[in-house]
């Protein structure tokens, strides 16, 4: 959910260092939330490989948190959360999904794979825009550290893929039911 309260007072932006800085506040912020948003599908799901793509992310979400804290040392600055309205509405779409679909943990899981996939594009283009602006500075250490965010961000988006097929297949044949023990 979308807390206008937390929103941190605006800095002014007036180059392209402040801009970095407020782009990489942005995904530090969406970064927390999709950390929260992933343990609950961990909790909630039965399925274990979607159960076990998500709690390698989970850890990996930890690191990357870490390697975002350390760019901001690099910076001299203290790590701070810019709301990324874009991270926190993929959250709330795909909790609306999972509340509509309660009823059929099948249909659950589909969603929070969908709604991962559209996570890890979002924070593909987020990586992808503050390595090109790392580089053209010469931040070799800042380049190194986003590279192994964005490197992981794309294994899951390609695990992602490979899952979701799966999961259809699954859902039509009823595989999936006794596999994961679900009653439903
Ligand atoms: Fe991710």
């Amino acid at each position: 959910m979308v807390q206008l309260s937390e929103r941190p007072s605006t800095r002014k932006i007036t180059n392209l260092q402040e801009k970095f800085i407020y782009e990489l506040g942005a995904i530090y912020d969406a970064e927390h939330r999709f950390l929260e948003a992933q343990q609950l599908v961990w909790q909630k799901s039965q399925h274990q490989q979607l159960k076990s793509l998500v709690e390698t992310h989970i850890r990996e979400t930890e690191a990357q948190i870490k390697n975002l804290e350390q760019v901001f040392s690099i910076l001299g600055q203290q790590p701070y959360r810019v709301t990324s309205d874009a991270a926190a509405g993929l959250v709330s779409d795909g909790q609306k999904l999972a509340l509509l679909a309660a009823d059929n943990p099948q249909i659950v899981d589909l969603g929070a794979v969908g709604a991962q996939s559209k996570v890890e594009h979002l924070e593909i283009a987020c990586y992808r825009g503050l390595i090109k602006a790392a580089e053209q500075q010469g931040q070799n250490d800042i380049v190194q550290l986003l590279q192994q965010n964005l490197q992981q961000e794309e294994q899951t988006a390609q695990k992602l893929e490979q899952l979701l097929p799966q999961l259809l297949q699954e859902m039509t044949s009823g595989e999936g039911r006794t596999k994961t023990g679900r009653s439903r």
